[in-house]
């Protein structure tokens, strides 16, 4: 089993192709033939079984801005383990092996949107309320810009010395 980084422009189509059916078969109504939900990542972990995608996490460098401050952050998408290899830690592998490369390239901080927080807890990520605003896209199209309030979903590690703060946190560009 090994762990592979690797940016998206890069990965061949027949990847892509095994990507998009691993995250159909990990997250109901999940685009079809897709590999990414609304825009492309800029980079992913992969996770192999021989030649058998087993895991897969999407990363996001984006600046974004906190209570007015500029942060700068890596955003996760799509984390998923195929069933038959859950609970043996490679989810945290994959979240460990992102905060190590977080640290040293000194990023700011790790931001995620999930409803169950149970892993993300136990790695060290914090709940936080904060007002949104965020870049809505919906069929390949920009519809808008969304302002709202997310609680219970919106968790965070801190990567540096830079501190959260309860206001404003714009994305700067889609939600991820
Ligand atoms: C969430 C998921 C990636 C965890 O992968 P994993 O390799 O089994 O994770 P780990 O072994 O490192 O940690 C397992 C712990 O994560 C927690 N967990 C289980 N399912 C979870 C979920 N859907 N979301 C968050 N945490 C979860 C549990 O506390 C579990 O502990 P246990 O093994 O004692 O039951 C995997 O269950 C999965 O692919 N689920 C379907 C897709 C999904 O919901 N992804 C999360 C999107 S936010």
């Amino acid at each position: 089993m090994f762990i592979q980084r690797i940016e998206d422009f890069q990965i061949p189509k027949e990847i892509d192709i095994q990507i998009g059916e691993l995250l159909e078969e990990a997250f109901p109504g999940y685009p079809k033939g897709q590999s990414y939900y609304k825009q492309v990542p800029d980079f992913r972990y992969l996770v192999w079984n021989e030649e058998e995608l087993i895991g897969h996490m999407a990363i996001e460098h984006r600046l974004m801005s906190n209570g007015g401050n500029p942060i700068k952050v890596f955003g996760v998408t799509d984390l998923c383990v195929k069933d038959s290899f859950q609970h043996k830690k490679l989810a945290t592998r994959l979240l460990q092996e992102l905060e190590d490369l977080g640290r040293k390239f000194e990023l700011d901080f790790i931001i995620l949107l999930a409803r169950d927080h149970e892993l993300y807890l136990t790695n060290g990520f914090q709940l936080v309320k904060n007002d949104c605003r965020w870049l809505l896209i919906h069929d390949n199209a920009s519809l808008g810009i969304i302002h709202r309030k997310i609680e219970q979903t919106l968790m965070m590690k801190p990567l540096s010395s830079k501190k959260w703060k309860n206001g404003l946190l714009d994305f700067l560009g889609p939600a991820f």
